[in-house]
């Protein structure tokens, strides 16, 4: 059977016991003393197992071509290696070529380093790179982590609809999915599309969060969560942001904006405590090639208390720093990533909580504070990337919601089954999202969001 070289490597097959691994070729030296050394990853952990081979395998001359990314399955018995670098190795006692590499000239991902730019534009091979194997196993790890801790505190992980009419964060910034056909467009007799004729019967759109659906359940499960795709039409070409991302998005009856700015402290430290003890392979890899401090602030994260702060608090520290910035800073405008870094990276120096945002520049479910001008918001901003999580208390309160909606000129109509939630046993509850691949490229240092995940998404690009 089998062995993952996680396993072999960590020692859970004894010195002298036969093993068979799987996988492809990193590097290959072959010595004069006529032997081969095969380094060989299966994406089960960052090291790949040194595989030797002798001259006396009745394949040696198919040994002697192999090269970089050819596929082998090996069997052989497990040494105590001799050489640098590796506490165990694995001699051959059979090597069998599963797949060539046809012409190695062309193969993209030769042994040496490549840039980050030039992996991306080879999306399907760049998995068998360090880097990318480290992020991809990175990633797996938190997701895994992130529903662990929501099981473990008594959440109920709900799957909300990609699919929707409705624009949650109101930004207008959706992509339509229709199958009218482009040629020959229904109109009504406005001239405006006929959207009545369209599979479901009405504008539809790819969600950009589960919030308002995570809600309903929420107001009646009590502690719920969803984690899956959301897609924003925002024609951003930053390294933050990405047209498909997928977010983690709680949702909490019976609590305030207090209960998720803890919440969300809690999540990020056990996740961070996950990474730290699981994949302190892939780690040590960031540490070394990508951030030195990538270990370090992550570890302060897990030892300190993050510090809550108020908006109104935040433009008075932007105003007095002295910084020029290039977007003005006064109360009521949105903080953008200028600001929100001075204060996470110089004015604190680690993840902060901020609350209670003017109501003019946030969503319309956000609930209304006492002095009627700032509502129960927070994000969370950590040093290095900025904004990572943002959520709010919503708005329990019907009269007060009525106001809100009128006031932003929102039609009670489409928001029927959201103001059921308000007429039938309303609660206040409150909720977060948190941008996975914002939390990966924080973890692990990576600057742009287009590198931790598989297939990024991002104006002009939807290949493979
Ligand atoms: O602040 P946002 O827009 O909040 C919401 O969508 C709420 N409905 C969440 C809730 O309360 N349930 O987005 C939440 C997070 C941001 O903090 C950011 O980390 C991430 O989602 N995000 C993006 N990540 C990558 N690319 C984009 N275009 C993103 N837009 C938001
Ligand atoms: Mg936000």
């Amino acid at each position: 059977t089998n062995a993952p070289v996680a396993d072999v490597l960590a020692g859970k097959h004894p010195v002298a016991s036969t093993v068979q691994v799987q996988g492809w070729v990193r590097t290959k030296r072959d010595s004069k003393a006529g032997l081969s050394f095969i380094a060989l990853h299966d994406g089960s952990c960052f090291d790949p197992v040194q595989v030797v081979a002798l001259n006396s395998l009745a394949n040696y001359e198919d040994i002697l071509r192999l090269t970089t990314g050819c596929s082998v399955r090996a069997t052989g018995v497990v040494k105590q290696s001799e050489g640098a670098g590796q506490a165990l190795e694995i001699e051959a006692t059979n090597l069998e070529v599963v797949g060539w590499v046809e012409n190695p000239d062309t193969y993209p991902m030769a042994a040496k380093r490549h840039s980050i730019e030039y992996l991306r534009e080879h999306a399907h091979l760049r998995p068998r790179t360090n880097i990318i194997g480290a992020v991809t196993r990175v990633r797996n790890c938190l997701s895994q982590a992130i529903h662990r801790f929501f099981h473990e505190q008594g959440y109920c992980w709900i799957s909300t609809p990609i699919l929707t009419a409705s624009d949650t964060e109101g930004a207008g910034e959706m992509f339509r999915v229709s199958t009218l056909d482009m040629m020959n467009i229904p109109t009504t007799d406005e001239g405006k599309v006929d959207y009545s004729q369209d599979f479901f019967g009405k504008e539809t759109f790819l969600t950009v969060s589960g919030q308002l659906n995570v809600e309903t359940y929420c107001t009646a499960m009590s502690k719920v969560y969803t984690f899956g795709p959301t897609f924003r039409a925002e024609n951003s070409n930053t390294s933050r942001h990405l047209a498909e991302f997928w977010m983690i998005e709680p949702e909490v009856a019976f609590a305030d904006l207090s209960t998720i700015a803890q919440l969300a402290e809690d999540l990020l430290k056990y996740v961070f405590k996950a990474v730290l003890t699981e994949r302190a392979d892939d780690m040590a890899f960031f540490q070394q090639r990508v951030n030195k401090d990538v270990i370090s602030r992550m570890q302060s994260v897990v030892d300190s208390d993050f510090v809550r702060m108020d908006y109104s608090e935040a433009i008075e520290i932007l105003q007095k720093s002295g910084k020029r910035f290039e977007f003005p800073v006064e109360w009521g405008v949105d903080l953008s990533s200028e600001h929100e870094r001075y204060i996470a990276e110089e004015h604190v120096g680690a993840p902060v909580i901020m609350q209670n945002y003017p109501k003019d520049i946030k969503a319309f479910y956000m609930r209304i504070n006492d002095d009627e001008k700032t509502v129960a918001a927070m994000d969370v901003l950590a040093p290095g990337i900025g904004e990572i999580i943002g959520g709010s208390q919503r708005e329990e309160r019907l009269d007060v919601f009525d106001r809100r909606l009128a006031e932003m000129k929102l039609s009670a109509e489409d928001y029927a089954w959201y103001r059921d939630l308000r007429k039938y046993g309303t609660v206040p509850h409150a909720g977060f999202g948190l941008g996975f691949e914002r939390l990966v490229a924080y973890v692990t240092g990576v600057q742009n969001v287009r590198d931790v995940i598989p297939f990024p998404r991002t104006p002009g690009n939807a290949n493979y």
